[in-house]
């Protein structure tokens, strides 16, 4: 779609790691601005905004406007702009004016916005400095690539050998038990006097290893918290401290039937359907019970592909 949106494509291809957004201490390279961008567009794809449509913006001047901005033009979207400290009454005037599908607003200032988007009956996606790239974080592009793996897959997806045939799939699987491995604590008792890191363990004391911790050590992942898929895809990254399935002797005894149900469940899910998230949704806490569940449970919006409601 020829636009403002194609000028940052560009620039990210010619200059993608210098910066092209600064705001005190956070620099976003064009790079960063573009997969913002593009994650964006698939939200909005996935929420039915296409090219026509009018997507407001009640930001103040913040980074994630310039992610936003660049995001709905290259959904075709046309931006409305408006001023964060409208009232509701003013708002409403400019959703109903412009026609708007949806509207995201700055949290700290979104009380307005969200009165004004329900007295017209669309979505106001509250949009936070911490929360942004979680909200993005719906992860439509990794939806998206399984799609596309799956369309170049002869025939049905078997149980076994995915890290060949369907290594996009595997890896979204194998990065979701990184950050959230249902096993979060494994326990031994030691059988005779040992010396775990340094510490001194005496015969017969309750040893507790956390793969949930693990996982989420900086000095074995980058960035241990996003998450990235691709680490994945290169054989043998960061192995050694990934251990969803346990380790050793006891090993789950289930894991690749396990990891073969997955992949199976997967495709046939997002073959014809895309996973979203409600809007406003916010992260659930991890309730640490036998295994690790979303207290309070994972609400999620399931659409058909073609467009219908799952
Ligand atoms: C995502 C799914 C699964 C996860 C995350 C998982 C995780 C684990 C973990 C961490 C252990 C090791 C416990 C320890 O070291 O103390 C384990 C053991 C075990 N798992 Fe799984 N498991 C899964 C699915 C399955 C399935 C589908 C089966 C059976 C078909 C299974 C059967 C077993 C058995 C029998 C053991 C005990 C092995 C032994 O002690 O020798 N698991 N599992």
């Amino acid at each position: 779609m020829t636009n403002l949106a194609r000028n940052l494509t560009t620039a990210a291809k010619e200059h993608g790691g210098r910066p092209a957004v600064r705001l005190d201490d956070l620099v976003l390279t064009y790079d960063q601005l573009l997969d913002g961008a593009r994650r964006v567009t698939s939200l909005l794809r996935s929420s039915g905004v296409g090219p026509g449509d009018r997507v407001g913006l009640v930001l103040p001047n913040v980074p994630a406007f310039t992610v936003l901005f660049y995001g709905a033009l290259a959904a075709g979207a046309v931006v409305v702009p408006m001023n964060p400290l409208l009232k509701a009454r003013e708002v409403r005037y400019y959703l109903e004016d412009s026609g708007a599908s949806v509207v995201f607003a700055w949290e700290a200032m979104a009380d307005e916005a969200a009165k004004a988007a329900g007295s017209v009956g669309i979505d106001c996606i509250p949009v936070e400095a911490a929360g942004f790239l979680e909200l993005l974080a719906e992860h439509q592009p990794a939806q998206d690539r399984v799609r596309a793996e799956l369309a170049d897959h002869p025939g049905p997806v078997s149980l076994l050998g995915h890290r060949d045939t369907l290594p996009w799939t595997r890896s979204v699987i194998d990065e979701a038990l990184r950050l959230f491995p249902p096993a979060w604590a494994l326990s031994r008792r030691s059988h005779q006097a040992d010396v775990i890191g340094g510490h001194e363990v005496p015969a017969g004391t309750l040893v507790i290893m956390s793969p949930w911790l693990l996982h989420r050590r900086a000095d074995s992942w980058t960035d241990p918290l996003v998450f990235r898929p691709e680490r994945f895809l290169d054989a043998g990254a960061g192995r050694s401290g990934y251990l969803p399935f346990g380790q050793g002797p006891r090993l789950c005894i289930g894991r690749e039937f396990a990891l073969g149900e997955m992949v199976v469940v997967l495709s046939r899910l997002l073959a014809e359907h895309r996973i979203g998230l409600p809007p406003g949704w916010s992260r659930p806490a991890a309730q640490a019970l036998v295994a690790v569940h979303p207290r309070g449970g994972m609400p999620l919006v399931v659409t058909r592909s073609d467009g219908g409601r799952g």
